[in-house]
């Protein structure tokens, strides 16, 4: 199977700081793949490489087999790749729907007569919400009236409503309470169950083993490990973010 998403030799330095070391990666349609290491071991920096916002000092990243030139948040976008940030992107003083829209807006007409198609973006936007196993708040709610729970739900509906092959989510549940998490963890499982790739990053281990078919581990910004969630204990996994297992390749 060709992957959906892959890199090879990925660098990443911040001046001194040597924040990717030729990491090689990838994720297949439909695979959900979590991203473990301790704090500052590169996966946000890895994310932020896969979406585009910054620009690797080194290695490629492909797609569908064919590396991506001048990769950005707009070449992401029409590869079907969209990521939840860590502190989510949400515009606290627009509504549920807009920020599900975001840019993207309907319009009718054209020239001067254009505008928003507000009809259809309340029923697209009813139809994406409406099949979610969590409850949501209505679309024109503000997002700054939203629980943490609520701010991710509508996060991800927004990867569901695009269609979007690959979501990238960078701790979806740090800061919720174990019922909210719980709501998250059912939203995940709807996107998957739209058929969507997702590359998640979560300090959670027993969240992760429950959901991913495979474990990557990064340790001080190089790949520790990249194993088949199935037969590995969470010791497995702590033993291989703080360094006292060895390396490790499937
Ligand atoms: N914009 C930046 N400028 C300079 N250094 C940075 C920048 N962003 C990240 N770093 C450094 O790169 C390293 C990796 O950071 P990164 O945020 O990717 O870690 P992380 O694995 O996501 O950690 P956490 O689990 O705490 O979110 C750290 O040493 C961090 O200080
Ligand atoms: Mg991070």
């Amino acid at each position: 199977m060709t992957a959906l998403l892959s890199t090879t030799g990925l660098e990443m330095r911040y001046g001194a700081v040597h924040a990717l070391r030729g990491v090689d990666f990838e994720i297949n349609p439909g695979e959900l793949v979590a991203l473990v290491g301790d704090n500052g071991a590169g996966k946000s920096t890895f994310v932020k490489a896969l979406s585009g916002v910054i620009q690797p000092t080194a290695g490629t990243i492909s797609c569908d087999g064919r590396p991506v030139a001048a990769h950005s948040p707009a070449t992401a976008r029409d590869l079907g790749i969209e990521t939840v940030y860590q502190d989510l992107g949400l515009c606290e003083n627009l509504t549920v729907a807009e920020n599900i829209y975001l840019g993207r807006e309907p319009t009718l007409g054209w020239g001067p007569w254009r505008r928003v198609d507000r009809r259809r973006m309340a029923a697209e936007v009813a139809q994406a919400l409406g099949g979610l196993s969590v409850n949501v708040p209505p679309p024109d709610a503000k997002v700054a009236q939203l629980s943490g729970g609520q701010r991710q739900a509508v996060a991800i509906s927004r990867c569901r409503l695009w269609r979007r092959r690959l979501v990238l989510l960078d701790e979806p549940t740090a800061a919720l309470g174990v019922q909210e998490s719980e709501r998250v963890v059912a939203t995940i499982g709807d996107l998957r169950g739209d058929g969507a790739a997702i590359l998640l990053i979560s300090h959670d281990i027993p969240m992760v083993m429950r959901l991913a078919d495979r474990i990557v581990v990064l340790r001080k910004g190089a790949k520790a490990a990249d194993l088949p969630a199935d037969g590995v204990t969470e010791h497995d996994i702590v033993a291989l973010i703080t360094g006292a297992k060895e390396r490790h390749h499937a």
